[in-house]
């Protein structure tokens, strides 16, 4: 298997894994179970992430894309940003419940506009 079919397999399921985790750290609040901070789920997430960023920075080697020469691929990483900066306040405890909603709200809808841009590299 090459370089870039493993690291596109290793970017691609990193990828799906932190919404999953984001969204699973997200519904343990909303239910009531702040208590996963106590447990591997507290760095799990960050592994991942590092991951997916390692892999992303690898891809940029083994393909032609290029940030600031590909558009889609230069706003995807200012919304991955965004991303980190909304993920962060959504899991705040200190944070009010009307701020850590919109901020979850708001890290969902990036990172669904980040798998559409990947996707459809539309420009
Ligand atoms: C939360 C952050 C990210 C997510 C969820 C994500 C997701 C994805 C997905 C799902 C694909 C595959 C699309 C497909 O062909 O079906 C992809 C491709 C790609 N990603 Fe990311 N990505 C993220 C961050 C990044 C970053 C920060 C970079 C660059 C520094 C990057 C570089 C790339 C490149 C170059 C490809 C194209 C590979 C190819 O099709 O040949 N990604 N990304």
């Amino acid at each position: 298997m090459s370089a870039y079919v493993i690291l596109k397999h290793l970017h691609m399921t990193t990828a799906y894994l932190t919404v999953i985790l984001l969204a699973l750290r997200l519904l343990l609040d909303v239910a009531g179970k702040p208590n996963w901070r106590q447990t591997p789920l507290r760095w799990i997430p960050h592994a991942n992430d590092t991951i997916l960023l390692l892999a992303a920075i690898s891809l940029l080697f083994v393909t032609p894309w290029m940030p600031f020469v590909h558009g889609w691929l230069t706003v995807k990483i200012l919304l991955l940003v965004g991303y980190v900066v909304a993920g962060v306040f959504a899991l705040k405890q200190t944070k009010s419940v009307p701020v850590r909603t919109v901020a979850a709200l708001l890290a969902l809808v990036q990172v669904m506009a980040i798998f559409h841009l990947a996707m459809a590299k539309p420009f």
